[in-house]
C-alpha cells in the first residue's frame, strides 16, 4: 500500500497545470453507452476512479482505446446491462451508468452504492427520476434493477434534494425518452453543463443545463461526438491553497477561474493574493499573515463541499477561530482527527468545525480515509515541521492525476513510498 513521505516548509513557487476533471469524465464516459458510434473525450485525467468506469462500461459492452491523450469510447451494442458489486463498491459513480443503461436498452441492473466514507451516498433520487420517466424499479440482493420495455417517456422531475449525478443521470434516460423531460431543482455544478455540452454535440436536445431549471427534448438516438473536458476545478482549487498555506507563490495554469468564485473570494478575506492571469490561469501569492475566515459548503456556485477538509488545513494556520460548516455530507471530517495529531487545534460539533489559529504543524504518521481528507493531510504536511508520512495514498490516486510529480516539480520535498 503506497505511502507520501513528505518534508514540510518549502514555499511553493513556479507552475502547475491543471488536468481534466474527474466528475466531469465520469459521466462523460457513461454518455458513450447511449450510442453505437464512436465518441472522443480529451483531457481525460489518468487516475484511478476513471480506470474504473472504463472498466465498468467496457463490461457494458463498450470498446475504449487511449489515442494520446484522449480516450476513443465506442459501444457498438450493451452486451451487460450490469454495474457489478465488485466495481460499484469501489466508486460510488458507478450510478452514473443506469439513466444510460435504461435509456439505450430498456434496462439496468446495477449494485446498490452502499456507503462511502463521507455518508451514506443514497441514490433514492435517481431511482424516483428514473420511475417518473417510466421506469420500473425492483431493488433485491443488494441490486436495484430499472426496466423500460417499451423504453422512457419524457416527464417531470423534482429533486427533493439537488444532486449532482441524480441530475447527470437523468439527464442521460430523458435524451432518448419520447417527449420532454423538465429537470426542476437540478444541480448547477460546472460538469452538469459540461456533460449537456457533450451529449448536445452527440445530438440531443437539452437547454438550462447549468442552471437549476434543465428541458430535455428525447431523441430517436444519439451519434457519436468529439468533446474536451473541462479542467478539474477542485484539483485547482487544490494548488491555489497549497501556494497560499506554503507562504508560496504559483501559477495555476489550464483552470477555469469562474469556476472558483466562493473559494478565491475566502482566501482574498484571508488575506491571500489571488490575481487571475489569463482567462485561464490564477496566480496565488501569500507573505503575510493569514486571518481566520467562515466557509459553510453549499451547492455550486457556493463553496465546493470537496474543497472543505483542504480549506480547513489552511485554517490551521489562520490567525483567530474560523467555522467550517459542512451542509452536504454527513461525515466528512475524517482529516479533523489527522489534522490534529499534527498539532493542528479544531473541534467539531455535528456538521460543524471550530478552527483556532494559528497553530505550528509538525510531521507524523496519518491514515487518508477519503479522496479528499487525503488532499488536505498532503497541504498540512507541505507546512508542518518535519516529515509527515500519509498511508493509503490510493484514496489520493482516485482524483489527483501525478500529484507528487506536480507539487515536485514547485519545490515540494514529496515522494511516494510502498
Ligand atoms: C458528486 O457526488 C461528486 N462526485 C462528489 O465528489 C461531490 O462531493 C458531490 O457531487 C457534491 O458536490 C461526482 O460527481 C462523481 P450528490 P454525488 O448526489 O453526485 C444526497 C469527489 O470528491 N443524495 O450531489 O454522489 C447525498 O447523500 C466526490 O470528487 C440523496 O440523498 O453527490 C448528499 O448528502 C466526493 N439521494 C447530497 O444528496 C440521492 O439519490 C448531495 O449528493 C442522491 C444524493
Amino acid at each position: 500500500m503506497d505511502k507520501f513521505a513528505i518534508q514540510g516548509g518549502v514555499p511553493l513557487a513556479g507552475a502547475v497545470q491543471v488536468s481534466g476533471a474527474k466528475n466531469s469524465a465520469l459521466p462523460a464516459l457513461a454518455a458513450c453507452l447511449l450510442t453505437g458510434e464512436p465518441v472522443i473525450l480529451h483531457r481525460i485525467p489518468r487516475v484511478r476512479d476513471i480506470r474504473t468506469m472504463q472498466k465498468l462500461i467496457e463490461s457494458c459492452g463498450a470498446s475504449t482505446k487511449a489515442i494520446g491523450g484522449a480516450v476513443r469510447v465506442q459501444t457498438a451494442e450493451i452486451v451487460s446491462p450490469e454495474a457489478p458489486y465488485d466495481l460499484v463498491k469501489t466508486m460510488r459513480a458507478s450510478s452514473l451508468v443506469l439513466g444510460p443503461l435504461a435509456a439505450r436498452c430498456g434496462r439496468a441492473r446495477v449494485s446498490l452504492p452502499g456507503g462511502c466514507a463521507i455518508g451514506a451516498r443514497p441514490i433514492d433520487l435517481h431511482l424516483a427520476g428514473l420511475e417518473h420517466l417510466g421506469a420500473r424499479i425492483r431493488q433485491e440482493h443488494g441490486y436495484v434493477e430499472a426496466e423500460a420495455p417499451n423504453g422512457l417517456q419524457g416527464g417531470f422531475i423534482h429533486f427533493d434534494r439537488i444532486t449532482v449525478t441524480g441530475t447527470e443521470d437523468l439527464m442521460m434516460a430523458a435524451v432518448l425518452a419520447e417527449g420532454e423531460t423538465v429537470l426542476e431543482n437540478a444541480a448547477r455544478e460546472p460538469e452538469v453543463a459540461d456533460l449537456a455540452e457533450l451529449l448536445t454535440r452527440m445530438g440531443a436536445r437539452i437547454e438550462g443545463a447549468g442552471t437549476s431549471t434543465i428541458r430535455i427534448r428525447g431523441v430517436k438516438r444519439l451519434h457519436g461526438a468529439e468533446h474536451t473536458i473541462i479542467p478539474d476545478r477542485i484539483e485547482a482549487g487544490t494548488f491555489l491553497i497549497a501556494g497560499a498555506i506554503t507562504g508560496g507563490e504559483l501559477l495555476v495554469k489550464g483552470c477555469v477561474p469562474e469556476h472558483l468564485g466562493a473559494l478565491i473570494v475566502k482566501m482574498r478575506q484571508a488575506g491571500v493574493d489571488v490575481a487571475q492571469e489569463s482567462e485561464s490561469s490564477l496566480r496565488v501569492r501569500r507573505t503575510g499573515r493569514l486571518t481566520a475566515v467562515d466557509a459553510t459548503t453549499e451547492e455550486h456556485p457556493g463553496f465546493a463541499t470537496d474543497l472543505q477538509a483542504q480549506y480547513m488545513a489552511l485554517m490551521t494556520q489562520a490567525e483567530g477561530i474560523s467555522f467550517i460548516t459542512e451542509t452536504i455530507f454527513e461525515n466528512r471530517f475524517m482529516h479533523v482527527l489527522e489534522l490534529v495529531r499534527m498539532g493542528a487545534s479544531i473541534r467539531t460539533e455535528g456538521r460543524q468545525a471550530i478552527v483556532a489559529g494559528p497553530r505550528e504543524l509538525t510531521g507524523a504518521g496519518v491514515i487518508a480515509s477519503d479522496l479528499r481528507a487525503s488532499a488536505s493531510l498532503v497541504l498540512a504536511a507541505l507546512v508542518a515541521r518535519g516529515e509527515t508520512v500519509i498511508d493509503r495514498v490510493y484514496h489520493i490516486d482516485r482524483g489527483y492525476e501525478k500529484i507528487e510529480q506536480k507539487l515536485g516539480k514547485v519545490g515540494a520535498r514529496i515522494r511516494r513510498a510502498a
